[in-house]
């Protein structure tokens, strides 16, 4: 069944709208159509968390509160889900909300612009979580900027919460929500506005059809960075396949030593589970955005941006990744080291789509990466170095290095690895085949970092690489 309605709960009944801009984003859909104004809008690119709101999402028959960037998600993207605004988070009884309450207490709220932003993505981390600890604190609430008097007290308010005073009017009214969501969440969308498109097809085969009859699509999957075309470059986009509305491309398998990882994967839920095989990879995640943005963002969206500073790239890569492209035709894998051609350009053809991304899981290897940004939390990379590393007996048996930021695509470091293998793991190895990245690299040079730093971190990092692996149980250098 199709429909050109999406349905989503407000205040705790089902909100219908026919036909939506899919372009307009949920921010200004609630400050403007509905006239709420406790969401802020402070830089409209997903980078200070004044506008968070919160989306009840059904999974296994639970509730999953998913805190997100109301300023890059497109209205549609609503269909099937709950949105909770810092309005709804007082109770009927006109009661604060435990969250809002110790803000209160602690002296958390600061100035009214940041503030509602700080309480929803606390609301979602004391929704989701059965004990709070210092980590889940300061990820949950990383993604939102305070620029006044600081995040102690903030951060005292989160400590404060207890989860058995978790008796909110959400958890009283959560069998109503559930049988709500579950009416609503069976349909294809398929909306027209003036000249713009949407479609959110439910399955494979449907999105399959949709490709036959439609030509010059592009796809949505988290939004992160599709999203910022409309946002800040001002842009229509006037077709938009909805990705992450297929449950079918929202999995991660492990067969046969392989991990393979579902487009439609969020960051978030990949980092929880690659990090019991690679840490570094779950290290790099933790710094990769906010939890806003790794609760839509995919796997999928980071490798088809062709970004020279995607943060999951030149981890993949060392990694030795493949990906499966699909489309209406046929389903085919590429290694990923073949995908990128140039500056933000992959090989994908027309009505091509990412279906997944399989990971070898390497046994006898160590596995290193860093991200080195300006910013420690919620920034880009200025560059990121990957190390996949085999030793037998003091000699380098295999080794593949990738680096992110160093070139206008993310890329091996050939001849780098070249001196490398089959010589003696030592400090003279390494401190050789330093040079050799300036056979392999010349950096970009921008506002992040110019040149000539990239190239002496680049060097550094495979030192790094070389001195925490030779140490392991020794040193962490960080
Ligand atoms: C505040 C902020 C912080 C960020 N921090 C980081 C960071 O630390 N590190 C980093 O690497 N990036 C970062 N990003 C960039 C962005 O999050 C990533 O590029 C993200 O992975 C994109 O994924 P998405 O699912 O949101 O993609 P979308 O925005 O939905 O799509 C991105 C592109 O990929 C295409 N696409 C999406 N899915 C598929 C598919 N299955 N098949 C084919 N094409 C597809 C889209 O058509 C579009 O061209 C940040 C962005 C913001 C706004
Ligand atoms: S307004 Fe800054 S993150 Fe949305
Ligand atoms: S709370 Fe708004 S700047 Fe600090």
């Amino acid at each position: 069944m199709t429909s050109n309605t999406i349905e989503f709960i407000l205040d705790n009944k089902i909100h219908r709208i026919s036909d939506p801009d899919p372009n307009e984003t949920i921010l200004n859909f609630i400050r403007l159509k509905l006239k709420k104004t406790g969401t802020k809008e402070g830089c409209a690119e997903g980078g200070c968390g004044a506008c968070t709101v919160v989306l009840g999402e059904l999974i296994d028959d639970d509730i999953y509160y998913k805190a997100i960037n109301a300023c890059i998600a497109f209205l549609p993207i609503l269909n099937g889900k709950q949105l909770i605004l810092v309005e709804d988070l007082v109770s009927p009884d006109g009661k604060l909300h435990p969250v809002q309450n110790a803000m209160v207490k602690f002296h958390g709220s600061q100035c009214g612009f940041c503030t509602p932003g700080f309480v929803m993505s606390m609301f979602a981390m004391f929704k989701n979580n059965y004990s709070l600890n210092d980590e889940i604190i300061t990820d949950s609430l990383s993604g939102n900027l305070c620029r006044c008097t600081g995040y102690r007290p903030i951060i005292n308010a989160a400590k404060s919460l207890n989860k058995k005073t978790d008796n909110d009017h959400f958890k009283k009214l959560k069998k109503k929500t559930i049988n709500l969501l579950n009416k609503i969440k069976i349909k294809n969308i398929e909306i027209k506005n003036e000249n713009k498109k949407y479609f959110a097809p439910k399955t494979i085969n449907e999105l399959k059809k949709i490709l036959k009859k439609e030509s010059q699509v592009k796809f949505l999957s988290g939004g992160t960075d599709i999203s910022l075309e409309v946002t800040k470059a001002r842009k229509e986009i006037k077709k938009i396949i909805y990705l992450n509305s297929i449950k079918e491309l929202d999995f991660i398998k492990n067969k046969n030593n392989e991990i393979e990882i579902g487009a439609g994967t969020s960051l978030l839920k990949f980092e929880k589970y690659i990090k019991r095989f690679y840490s570094d990879f779950g290290v790099v995640l933790k710094r990769y955005g906010s939890v806003q943005i790794r609760n839509v963002g995919t796997i999928a969206g980071n490798i088809a941006t062709a970004s020279p500073i995607g943060d999951t790239l030149p981890l993949l890569l060392s990694l030795d990744a493949k990906i499966l492209l699909d489309s209406a035709k046929k389903r085919i894998t590429m290694p990923l080291n073949k995908f990128f051609i140039s500056y933000r350009k992959t090989k994908l053809q027309e009505g091509q789509f990412i279906y997944s991304v399989k990971i070898p899981i390497y046994k006898k290897n160590i596995f290193k990466a860093y991200k080195i940004s300006k910013r420690f939390d919620d920034d880009i990379s200025s560059i990121c170095g990957s190390f996949n590393v085999e030793i037998f007996k003091n000699q380098i048996k295999k080794i593949k290095i990738a680096y992110g930021g160093m070139s206008e695509i993310p890329k091996r470091a050939l001849n780098t690895e070249k001196i490398l293998i089959n010589s003696n793991f030592t400090e003279r190895t390494f401190s050789k085949a330093t040079k050799s990245l300036e056979k392999d690299y010349s950096p970009i040079d921008d506002m992040r970092a110019s040149k000539s730093y990239r190239m002496e971190v680049a060097k550094n990092l495979l030192m790094k690489c070389f001195l925490e692996v030779k140490n392991e149980k020794l040193l962490r250098l960080t």
